[in-house]
């Protein structure tokens, strides 16, 4: 039986990807996920594995040395799937150094655990070892809007904010045990996810989460930025291909050629949640274009991104298979069936958070 030890699974991708694992392999594989539980991890993402024989919780930060080796030395871990990060660019820009300390020194903390538990003491690795950092497209900066630029794997690595440069960071890190010590690594630089179980802190949860709480839509700059967005399911997807496929101390940037400007996001949220609230319910009437307000940029803000995915589809036979309309619809769903999920989620510290994050934004 294969082990993976996941980190941050508890968090928006990482439960995702733990649920898809189990979906996928069933009984035939043990999952170890090593969480903090910050503000974005929430254990009931994952209530119905918690019981199962084939799962552990460890409450661990992975800058903790003891307590990550302890983990290595109870567990024979076949896999790591390294999620764990501090992943809001909001945040970063107002506490840099918790960036630094979680995505950089956390890595490195990995990196060091594994190394040190996996090693054979020659030097050498056990063949079916792996440990595969996920990583963001943000590491490569900003594109113009040039329809045909793209960031491919060879694109040179320019950060602009203290969570890209973070990841940056933590991915030269993994880069450089690969070349010095053969470490058998793999790097995936992502495009944005969406999907069920992501804090409404990021775009699209946000923009659902106000508007069906009758609060205005606050849209950074002049909304043309773009992004280019994948159904979570087709990442972890593509992470698996990675573990079961790719060739080692290979890079493969995800992606799902679905480039859209900010604003088009806001606008399908808004007409498909009138699509999808019955006529009787009160709040569909609400919700409307008015609610969208332009609001102060954010600093640093990147303008495009855009993945070109051909190695992973040449290499792996990678492709998104969630078409975006569909996949805005499904999500939408799921937030409407798990109300009291969001309600959970947005109680205690999130009113603060969003009040210091967008009370003082001006209007534009
Ligand atoms: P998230 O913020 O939803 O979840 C992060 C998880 O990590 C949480 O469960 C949190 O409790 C845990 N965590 C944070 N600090 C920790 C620490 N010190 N020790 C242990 N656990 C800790 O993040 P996400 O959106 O699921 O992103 C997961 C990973 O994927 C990140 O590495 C991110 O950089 C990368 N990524 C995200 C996207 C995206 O669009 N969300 C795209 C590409 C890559
Ligand atoms: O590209 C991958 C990255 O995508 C991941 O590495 C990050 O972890 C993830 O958070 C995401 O980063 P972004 O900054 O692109 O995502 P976010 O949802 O915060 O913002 C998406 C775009 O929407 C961005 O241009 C900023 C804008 N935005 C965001 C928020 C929260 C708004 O206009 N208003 C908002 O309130």
């Amino acid at each position: 039986m294969k082990t993976y030890l996941v980190t941050g699974g508890c968090g928006f991708i990482g439960s995702n990807f733990i649920h898809y694992m189990f979906r996928t392999y069933g009984e035939t594989i043990r999952i170890v996920n090593v969480d903090a539980l910050t503000y974005a991890g929430n254990p009931e993402n994952l209530k119905d594995v918690e019981n199962s024989p084939n799962y552990r919780f460890v409450r661990a930060d992975i800058c903790d040395k003891e307590a990550i080796r302890r983990v290595f030395a109870e567990e024979d871990v076949d896999v790591v799937v390294h999620f764990a990060a501090e992943s809001h660019v909001d945040r970063s820009i107002v506490q840099p150094e918790l960036f630094v300390q979680t995505n950089v020194l956390g890595t490195a903390n990995m990196l060091n655990c594994a190394r040190e538990q996996w090693n054979d003491g020659d030097g050498t690795f056990r063949e079916g070892r792996r440990f595969v950092h996920v990583s963001t497209d943000e590491v490569y900066g900003s594109l113009p809007e040039d329809p045909d630029a793209y960031f491919y794997e060879t694109t040179p690595y320019a950060p602009h904010s203290p969570y890209s440069a973070s990841k940056a960071g933590s991915d030269m890190l993994v880069r450089s045990y690969m070349d010095t010590y053969r470490f058998p690594a793999n790097i995936t630089n992502c495009s944005n996810n969406y999907g069920p179980y992501q804090f409404p802190e990021k775009l699209i949860p946000l923009m659902i989460n106000n508007a069906l709480n009758g609060r205005s839509l606050p849209v950074y700059g002049d909304g043309r930025n773009v992004r280019d967005w994948l159904y979570v399911e087709d990442h972890c997807r593509a992470i698996d291909l990675v573990i079961h496929k790719a060739e080692l101390f290979e890079t493969y940037n995800v992606g799902g050629h679905n480039e859209k400007q900010n604003i088009e996001i806001v606008k399908t949220i808004i007409e498909v949640l009138r699509e999808e609230l019955p006529e009787t319910d009160p709040r569909r009437e609400k919700i409307g274009e008015d609610l969208i307000t332009y609001v102060e940029d954010r600093k640093g803000h990147d303008r495009r991104y855009a993945i070109a995915p051909d190695k992973i589809h040449r290499d792996l036979g990678w492709e998104p298979k969630t078409m975006f309309r569909e996949g805005i619809r499904k999500t939408i769903r799921w937030y409407f069936e798990n109300m009291d999920w969001m309600e959970r989620v947005t109680s205690g510290d999130y009113m603060k958070y969003y009040d210091a994050m967008y009370g003082g934004r001006k209007e534009i």
